[in-house]
């Protein structure tokens, strides 16, 4: 894997965001009218990179015409129209401003009938699209991606996930504070939804990424830190501030930064 360092937030978002743009438009110019097929996360974590985004798109410089996209989770019970429903952050921060097709769009119903069919069908649909060329995500403060909290397979598929007490307490501050109105259950790709894909991306910024980070890039690859997972992905990204990699030693912080460097002479 390679993780890419940043002074601070806004100048990794601006540098994911570039990145992104660049193999959408580089999709384009190789396969023309193929959709570029690309996952994508809520959260505070992307929001500077979809505003970066968003800005790209209104400057012509790229375009999500035939961009197809699945969002990695939804919670389970919250109405789409509920402010903190993924469907509605996705709106807010990214679709709204942009021009992908809303026919582009896939989010998961957690309000479907039946939520096993829903994760199987997901699955399906990002099969029959291809599957994914790109995969956008974040990182939990006990290292899960997307819903995968501590343990959960590596060889996951979408499902119905119970989130751990740990994260409806972090979540709760979209909630009022009161750990009680976030959703006891989420609709989550699985880890090995995620790592078919191409390439991932793993956006982490701030201190409170920074034990998770030592763990998914120093640590043993295993379900008790599912981005681990990435250790074994040939085009894997990792994409921090400089809080975030607090706690990897001196040695690793040495090589990620020397091996850009060399990248980039
Ligand atoms: P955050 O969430 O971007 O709000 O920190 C990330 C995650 O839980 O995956």
């Amino acid at each position: 894997m390679k993780v890419i360092i940043r002074d601070d937030s806004k100048t990794a978002s601006v540098w994911a965001a570039r990145y992104i743009a660049d193999r959408i438009n580089e999709k384009a110019a190789s396969n023309p009218g193929e959709p570029f097929v690309i996952g994508l996360c809520t959260g505070s974590t992307p929001i500077e990179t979809y505003a970066e985004l968003i800005r790209l798109v209104k400057a012509g410089k790229v375009s999500f015409k035939n961009v197809v996209s699945f969002n990695m989770d939804e919670y389970v019970g919250l109405p789409e129209s509920h402010p903190e429903s993924y469907h509605s952050f996705m709106h807010k921060y990214l679709f709204d401003q942009i021009d992908e097709p809303a026919q582009n769009i896939h989010i998961l119903n957690g309000n479907a009938p039946d939520l096993d069919k829903e994760c199987a069908d997901y699955e399906k649909a990002i099969a029959a699209a291809g599957g994914f060329d790109f995969f956008l995500g974040g990182i939990g403060e006990d290292g899960h991606i997307a819903f995968n909290e501590p343990f959960s397979p590596l060889n996951s598929r979408t499902r119905v996930m119970t989130l751990t007490e740990d994260t409806r307490i972090v979540n709760s501050r979209f909630f009022d504070g009161d750990m009680n109105q976030v959703p006891k259950q989420a609709l989550s790709v699985g880890v090995a939804t995620v790592t078919d894909a191409k390439e991932v991306m793993i956006l982490a910024f701030g201190p409170k990424k920074a034990r998770a980070i030592r763990d998914a890039v120093e640590g043993p690859l295993s379900h008790y830190c599912t981005v681990s997972a990435l250790q074994n992905h040939q085009q894997g990204i990792i994409v921090c501030d400089e809080a975030a990699v607090g706690e990897l030693k001196l040695n690793s912080y040495k090589y990620f930064k020397a091996v850009e460097a060399a990248e980039n002479r």
